[in-house]
Protein backbone atom coordinates (compact mmCIF):
# COMPACT_ATOMS: atom_id res chain seq x y z
CA UNK A 1 0.00 0.00 0.00
CA UNK A 2 1.49 3.50 -0.75
CA UNK A 3 1.97 6.19 1.44
CA UNK A 4 -1.13 7.90 2.67
CA UNK A 5 0.70 10.83 3.62
CA UNK A 6 3.70 12.46 2.93
CA UNK A 7 4.36 14.47 5.57
CA UNK A 8 7.04 12.90 8.39
CA UNK A 9 5.44 11.17 11.50
CA UNK A 10 7.69 10.06 14.49
CA UNK A 11 6.61 6.37 15.31
CA UNK A 12 6.33 5.69 18.76
CA UNK A 13 6.32 2.16 20.21
CA UNK A 14 4.57 1.19 23.52
CA UNK A 15 2.52 4.52 22.49
CA UNK A 16 -0.14 3.62 25.55
CA UNK A 17 2.24 2.90 28.33
CA UNK A 18 3.44 5.24 30.99
CA UNK A 19 6.26 7.52 29.38
CA UNK A 20 5.27 6.49 26.29
CA UNK A 21 1.62 8.39 26.25
CA UNK A 22 2.89 11.33 28.39
CA UNK A 23 5.57 11.26 25.05
CA UNK A 24 3.03 11.52 22.57
CA UNK A 25 1.31 13.98 24.29
CA UNK A 26 4.38 15.84 24.44
CA UNK A 27 5.32 15.39 20.72
CA UNK A 28 1.69 16.42 19.55
CA UNK A 29 1.88 19.77 21.58
CA UNK A 30 5.23 20.24 19.89
CA UNK A 31 3.40 20.21 16.13
CA UNK A 32 4.31 16.29 15.24
CA UNK A 33 2.82 14.45 13.54
CA UNK A 34 2.81 10.91 15.63
CA UNK A 35 1.85 6.76 14.89
CA UNK A 36 1.60 5.13 17.88
CA UNK A 37 1.96 1.66 18.18
CA UNK A 38 1.00 -0.93 21.18
CA UNK A 39 -0.03 -4.50 21.85
CA UNK A 40 -1.29 -3.09 25.10
CA UNK A 41 0.83 -5.96 27.32
CA UNK A 42 0.87 -3.58 29.94
CA UNK A 43 -1.47 -0.95 29.29
CA UNK A 44 -5.41 -0.97 27.72
CA UNK A 45 -7.22 0.55 24.91
CA UNK A 46 -8.71 2.89 27.40
CA UNK A 47 -5.46 4.27 27.94
CA UNK A 48 -5.40 5.19 24.27
CA UNK A 49 -8.99 7.05 24.89
CA UNK A 50 -7.38 9.04 27.41
CA UNK A 51 -4.09 9.80 25.70
CA UNK A 52 -6.43 11.25 22.90
CA UNK A 53 -8.30 13.55 25.49
CA UNK A 54 -5.03 14.48 27.12
CA UNK A 55 -3.63 15.38 23.51
CA UNK A 56 -4.74 18.78 21.88
CA UNK A 57 -4.15 16.95 18.63
CA UNK A 58 -5.00 13.51 17.23
CA UNK A 59 -2.27 10.47 16.41
CA UNK A 60 -2.24 7.87 13.86
CA UNK A 61 -2.44 4.44 15.88
CA UNK A 62 -2.27 0.75 14.86
CA UNK A 63 -2.57 -2.01 17.75
CA UNK A 64 0.55 -4.08 17.00
CA UNK A 65 3.27 -6.33 18.52
CA UNK A 66 6.52 -4.66 17.32
CA UNK A 67 7.75 -8.60 17.01
CA UNK A 68 5.50 -9.26 14.12
CA UNK A 69 7.48 -7.22 11.51
CA UNK A 70 4.93 -7.60 8.58
CA UNK A 71 2.78 -5.27 10.72
CA UNK A 72 5.59 -3.13 11.16
CA UNK A 73 6.53 -3.00 7.64
CA UNK A 74 3.18 -1.94 6.76
CA UNK A 75 3.00 1.04 9.05
CA UNK A 76 6.50 1.96 7.21
CA UNK A 77 4.49 1.90 3.93
CA UNK A 78 1.49 3.54 5.10
CA UNK A 79 3.49 6.58 6.44
CA UNK A 80 6.61 8.77 5.54
CA UNK A 81 8.43 8.24 9.54
CA UNK A 82 10.95 10.47 10.06
CA UNK A 83 12.01 9.13 13.16
CA UNK A 84 11.16 6.41 15.83
CA UNK A 85 11.19 6.81 19.79
CA UNK A 86 11.19 3.06 21.16
CA UNK A 87 9.24 2.17 24.32
CA UNK A 88 7.73 -0.59 23.79
CA UNK A 89 9.35 -3.46 26.12
CA UNK A 90 8.87 -5.51 29.40
CA UNK A 91 10.36 -3.53 32.39
CA UNK A 92 9.67 -5.46 35.32
CA UNK A 93 13.25 -6.78 37.24
CA UNK A 94 11.73 -9.66 39.25
CA UNK A 95 9.79 -10.71 36.45
CA UNK A 96 12.61 -10.72 34.33
CA UNK A 97 14.44 -13.30 36.59
CA UNK A 98 11.28 -15.37 36.20
CA UNK A 99 10.92 -15.65 32.58
CA UNK A 100 14.13 -14.59 31.10
CA UNK A 101 13.42 -15.45 27.43
CA UNK A 102 10.15 -13.51 27.32
CA UNK A 103 12.41 -10.56 28.16
CA UNK A 104 15.01 -11.42 25.42
CA UNK A 105 12.30 -11.56 23.06
CA UNK A 106 10.47 -8.78 23.82
CA UNK A 107 13.14 -6.59 24.41
CA UNK A 108 15.98 -7.68 22.20
CA UNK A 109 14.09 -9.96 19.39
CA UNK A 110 11.83 -6.89 19.15
CA UNK A 111 14.75 -4.03 18.71
CA UNK A 112 16.49 -6.09 16.24
CA UNK A 113 13.15 -6.52 14.49
CA UNK A 114 12.62 -2.67 14.19
CA UNK A 115 15.99 -1.62 13.40
CA UNK A 116 15.85 -3.94 10.11
CA UNK A 117 12.76 -2.60 9.26
CA UNK A 118 13.68 1.08 9.52
CA UNK A 119 17.11 0.29 7.51
CA UNK A 120 14.79 -1.43 4.70
CA UNK A 121 12.49 2.15 4.63
CA UNK A 122 15.47 3.82 4.95
CA UNK A 123 14.56 5.32 8.35
CA UNK A 124 17.81 5.88 10.79
CA UNK A 125 16.88 7.83 13.45
CA UNK A 126 15.85 6.07 17.01
CA UNK A 127 15.68 7.39 20.28
CA UNK A 128 15.69 4.21 22.19
CA UNK A 129 14.62 3.75 25.91
CA UNK A 130 17.36 2.47 28.41
CA UNK A 131 17.29 2.58 32.37
CA UNK A 132 20.14 3.29 34.45
CA UNK A 133 19.65 -0.23 35.87
CA UNK A 134 22.15 -1.25 33.93
CA UNK A 135 24.88 0.43 35.65
CA UNK A 136 23.75 -2.06 38.98
CA UNK A 137 25.91 -1.17 42.17
CA UNK A 138 27.99 1.49 41.41
CA UNK A 139 30.76 2.85 43.69
CA UNK A 140 29.53 6.68 44.10
CA UNK A 141 26.99 9.10 42.83
CA UNK A 142 26.03 10.87 41.42
CA UNK A 143 26.63 8.78 38.18
CA UNK A 144 27.82 9.96 34.60
CA UNK A 145 27.31 7.97 31.46
CA UNK A 146 31.22 6.99 31.21
CA UNK A 147 30.36 4.86 34.90
CA UNK A 148 31.16 1.01 34.31
CA UNK A 149 27.64 -1.00 33.24
CA UNK A 150 27.45 -3.84 35.24
CA UNK A 151 23.58 -4.86 34.45
CA UNK A 152 22.74 -7.53 37.57
CA UNK A 153 19.33 -9.18 35.80
CA UNK A 154 17.87 -10.28 32.77
CA UNK A 155 15.56 -6.83 32.54
CA UNK A 156 18.60 -4.69 32.64
CA UNK A 157 20.37 -7.27 30.24
CA UNK A 158 18.37 -6.88 27.61
CA UNK A 159 18.71 -2.85 28.04
CA UNK A 160 22.52 -3.03 27.59
CA UNK A 161 22.66 -5.66 25.22
CA UNK A 162 19.95 -2.54 22.77
CA UNK A 163 22.12 -0.24 23.53
CA UNK A 164 25.30 -2.58 22.20
CA UNK A 165 23.14 -3.25 19.24
CA UNK A 166 22.55 0.24 19.05
CA UNK A 167 26.40 1.57 18.48
CA UNK A 168 27.01 -1.35 16.22
CA UNK A 169 24.44 -0.55 13.50
CA UNK A 170 25.82 3.34 14.01
CA UNK A 171 29.79 2.13 13.81
CA UNK A 172 28.80 -0.04 10.95
CA UNK A 173 26.38 2.46 9.09
CA UNK A 174 27.31 6.84 9.47
CA UNK A 175 23.66 7.08 7.99
CA UNK A 176 22.28 5.95 11.20
CA UNK A 177 21.69 8.67 14.53
CA UNK A 178 20.70 7.03 17.63
CA UNK A 179 20.09 7.50 21.32
CA UNK A 180 19.53 6.07 24.36
CA UNK A 181 17.86 7.53 27.16
CA UNK A 182 18.82 6.03 30.55
CA UNK A 183 16.29 6.92 32.89
CA UNK A 184 16.31 6.95 36.69
CA UNK A 185 12.77 6.22 38.55
CA UNK A 186 10.21 7.53 35.98
CA UNK A 187 7.01 8.94 38.83
CA UNK A 188 4.39 11.25 38.52
CA UNK A 189 1.58 11.45 36.24
CA UNK A 190 0.23 14.20 33.33
CA UNK A 191 -1.36 17.47 35.63
CA UNK A 192 -4.61 16.73 33.91
CA UNK A 193 -4.98 13.22 36.14
CA UNK A 194 -5.80 11.57 32.99
CA UNK A 195 -3.31 10.41 32.43
CA UNK A 196 -0.60 8.18 35.04
CA UNK A 197 0.92 4.99 36.14
CA UNK A 198 -1.31 2.37 36.32
CA UNK A 199 0.33 -1.05 37.04
CA UNK A 200 -1.49 -4.23 36.38
CA UNK A 201 -1.54 -6.23 39.98
CA UNK A 202 0.37 -5.20 42.81
CA UNK A 203 2.99 -2.30 42.05
CA UNK A 204 6.69 -3.65 41.82
CA UNK A 205 7.75 0.37 42.40
CA UNK A 206 7.30 2.25 45.40
CA UNK A 207 5.56 5.31 43.76
CA UNK A 208 2.39 3.69 42.50
CA UNK A 209 2.56 1.40 46.24
CA UNK A 210 2.54 4.83 48.19
CA UNK A 211 -0.74 5.84 46.14
CA UNK A 212 -2.22 2.89 46.45
CA UNK A 213 -1.79 2.85 50.32
CA UNK A 214 -2.97 6.78 50.02
CA UNK A 215 -5.95 6.07 48.32
CA UNK A 216 -6.80 2.86 50.52
CA UNK A 217 -6.24 0.19 47.99
CA UNK A 218 -3.27 -1.27 50.04
CA UNK A 219 -2.82 -1.73 53.88
CA UNK A 220 0.58 -0.37 54.36
CA UNK A 221 4.40 0.43 52.89
CA UNK A 222 6.51 -2.09 53.84
CA UNK A 223 9.89 0.06 53.68
CA UNK A 224 12.48 -2.31 52.36
CA UNK A 225 15.23 -2.04 54.70
CA UNK A 226 16.29 0.72 56.95
CA UNK A 227 20.10 0.02 57.84
CA UNK A 228 21.34 0.95 54.13
CA UNK A 229 24.67 3.24 54.11
CA UNK A 230 22.52 6.49 53.48
CA UNK A 231 21.69 9.56 55.86
CA UNK A 232 18.47 8.12 56.72
CA UNK A 233 19.38 4.46 56.10
CA UNK A 234 16.37 3.86 53.46
CA UNK A 235 16.91 3.62 49.95
CA UNK A 236 18.08 6.87 47.90
CA UNK A 237 16.89 7.40 44.07
CA UNK A 238 16.86 9.69 41.82
CA UNK A 239 12.97 10.41 41.16
CA UNK A 240 12.24 12.16 37.93
CA UNK A 241 8.48 13.38 37.32
CA UNK A 242 7.28 11.46 33.41
CA UNK A 243 6.62 14.66 32.20
CA UNK A 244 10.03 15.89 32.59
CA UNK A 245 10.97 12.39 31.20
CA UNK A 246 8.85 13.15 28.42
CA UNK A 247 10.75 16.45 26.80
CA UNK A 248 13.46 14.32 27.17
CA UNK A 249 12.46 12.70 24.71
CA UNK A 250 11.55 14.74 22.15
CA UNK A 251 14.64 17.27 23.00
CA UNK A 252 16.93 14.23 21.91
CA UNK A 253 14.74 13.77 18.92
CA UNK A 254 15.74 17.54 18.30
CA UNK A 255 19.59 16.64 18.39
CA UNK A 256 19.39 13.37 16.82
CA UNK A 257 21.40 14.74 14.23
CA UNK A 258 24.04 16.85 15.89
CA UNK A 259 26.17 14.21 15.52
CA UNK A 260 26.35 10.83 13.61
CA UNK A 261 26.69 7.73 15.68
CA UNK A 262 24.97 6.37 18.45
CA UNK A 263 24.98 8.41 22.42
CA UNK A 264 23.97 7.84 25.80
CA UNK A 265 22.18 10.43 27.89
CA UNK A 266 21.29 9.73 31.44
CA UNK A 267 18.23 11.06 32.74
CA UNK A 268 17.30 12.50 36.07
CA UNK A 269 17.03 15.44 38.41
CA UNK A 270 20.53 14.79 40.53
CA UNK A 271 18.77 14.91 43.53
CA UNK A 272 18.40 12.03 45.35
CA UNK A 273 15.41 10.72 48.01
CA UNK A 274 15.40 8.60 50.26
CA UNK A 275 12.05 6.29 50.94
CA UNK A 276 11.47 8.04 54.30
CA UNK A 277 11.59 11.67 52.33
CA UNK A 278 9.57 9.91 50.15
CA UNK A 279 6.40 8.72 52.83
CA UNK A 280 6.59 12.25 54.00
CA UNK A 281 6.39 14.21 50.86
CA UNK A 282 3.68 12.19 49.53
CA UNK A 283 1.34 12.49 52.76
CA UNK A 284 2.04 15.91 52.69
CA UNK A 285 0.73 15.63 49.15
CA UNK A 286 -2.45 13.55 50.02
CA UNK A 287 -3.15 15.32 53.50
CA UNK A 288 -2.39 12.24 55.68
CA UNK A 289 0.31 9.83 57.48
CA UNK A 290 0.74 6.58 55.43
CA UNK A 291 0.81 3.76 57.69
CA UNK A 292 4.10 1.85 56.92
CA UNK A 293 6.62 -0.46 58.74
CA UNK A 294 10.38 -1.56 58.28
CA UNK A 295 10.61 -5.28 56.43
CA UNK A 296 14.00 -6.46 55.78
CA UNK A 297 15.72 -5.38 52.42
CA UNK A 298 14.40 -6.42 49.05
CA UNK A 299 17.20 -8.90 47.26
CA UNK A 300 18.97 -6.99 44.50
CA UNK A 301 18.33 -3.46 45.78
CA UNK A 302 21.60 -1.17 46.26
CA UNK A 303 21.92 1.71 48.50
CA UNK A 304 21.97 5.14 45.98
CA UNK A 305 21.05 5.84 42.37
CA UNK A 306 21.82 9.38 41.22
CA UNK A 307 22.17 11.08 38.12
CA UNK A 308 24.93 13.15 36.85
CA UNK A 309 22.43 15.11 34.26
CA UNK A 310 24.95 17.52 33.10
CA UNK A 311 25.09 15.74 29.17
CA UNK A 312 21.70 15.88 29.29
CA UNK A 313 22.09 19.86 29.84
CA UNK A 314 24.92 20.43 27.30
CA UNK A 315 23.89 17.85 24.75
CA UNK A 316 19.72 18.34 24.61
CA UNK A 317 19.59 21.30 27.00
CA UNK A 318 17.48 18.93 28.87
CA UNK A 319 16.90 19.76 33.16
CA UNK A 320 14.31 18.32 35.31
CA UNK A 321 11.80 20.67 36.35
CA UNK A 322 9.44 19.38 38.66
CA UNK A 323 10.24 18.42 42.11
CA UNK A 324 9.80 15.82 44.34
CA UNK A 325 6.68 17.74 45.94
CA UNK A 326 5.45 17.98 42.64
CA UNK A 327 5.82 14.68 41.79
CA UNK A 328 3.99 13.37 44.46
CA UNK A 329 1.13 16.05 44.00
CA UNK A 330 0.46 14.65 40.51
CA UNK A 331 0.43 11.15 41.41
CA UNK A 332 -1.52 11.28 44.25
CA UNK A 333 -4.34 13.46 42.13
CA UNK A 334 -4.39 10.98 39.30
CA UNK A 335 -4.78 7.53 42.01
CA UNK A 336 -7.31 9.97 43.70
CA UNK A 337 -8.93 10.59 40.55
CA UNK A 338 -8.76 6.91 39.42
CA UNK A 339 -8.86 5.14 42.45
CA UNK A 340 -8.76 1.67 40.96
CA UNK A 341 -6.88 2.11 37.69
CA UNK A 342 -7.47 2.88 33.87
CA UNK A 343 -10.27 -0.17 34.26
CA UNK A 344 -12.70 1.60 36.86
CA UNK A 345 -14.28 3.72 34.41
CA UNK A 346 -18.02 3.18 33.54
CA UNK A 347 -18.71 0.12 31.09
CA UNK A 348 -15.13 -0.97 31.84
C1 LIG B 1 12.74 2.49 44.85
C2 LIG B 1 13.14 2.45 46.32
C3 LIG B 1 13.29 0.22 47.20
C4 LIG B 1 8.99 -0.65 46.81
C5 LIG B 1 13.14 0.03 39.38
C6 LIG B 1 13.83 -0.77 38.34
C7 LIG B 1 14.52 0.12 37.36
C8 LIG B 1 13.57 1.17 36.84
C9 LIG B 1 12.87 1.92 37.96
C10 LIG B 1 12.83 0.53 34.65
C11 LIG B 1 14.15 1.34 46.63
C12 LIG B 1 12.17 1.00 47.88
C13 LIG B 1 10.25 -0.06 46.76
C14 LIG B 1 8.37 -0.87 48.06
C15 LIG B 1 10.27 0.10 49.16
N1 LIG B 1 12.61 0.59 35.97
N2 LIG B 1 10.87 0.31 47.92
N3 LIG B 1 9.04 -0.49 49.20
O1 LIG B 1 14.11 -0.61 42.26
O2 LIG B 1 14.98 1.79 42.19
O3 LIG B 1 14.10 0.75 40.12
O4 LIG B 1 12.24 0.93 38.79
O5 LIG B 1 13.75 0.98 34.02
O6 LIG B 1 14.96 -0.69 36.30
O7 LIG B 1 14.81 -1.55 39.00
O8 LIG B 1 12.53 1.35 41.94
O9 LIG B 1 10.42 1.98 43.04
O10 LIG B 1 11.10 -0.47 43.03
O11 LIG B 1 12.35 1.16 44.48
O12 LIG B 1 10.86 0.43 50.19
O13 LIG B 1 7.23 -1.41 48.16
O14 LIG B 1 11.98 2.17 47.09
O15 LIG B 1 14.01 -0.56 48.13
O16 LIG B 1 15.03 1.83 47.63
P1 LIG B 1 14.01 0.77 41.72
P2 LIG B 1 11.51 0.97 43.11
Amino acid sequence: MMSTDRAGAILVTGATGFIGSHTCVDLLAAGHRVVGVDNFLNSSPRALDRLRKVADRDLDFVRLDVRDRDALDEVFRRWKIDGVVHFAARKAVGESVEMPLEYYDTNVNATLGLVRVMAEHDVRRLVFSSSCSIYGTVDRVPITEDTPARPTNPYSRTKWMCEQILADVCAQDPAWHAISLRYFNPVGAHPSGLLGEDPRGVPNNVMPYLAQVAVGRRAELAIFGDDYPTPDGTGVRDYIHVVDLAEGHRLALDHLDDQPGHRVVNLGTGTGTSVRELLDAFSAACGRTLPHRVVPRRPGDVAALVADPTLAREALGWTARHDIARMCRDAWEFQRLNPAGYDDEEGA
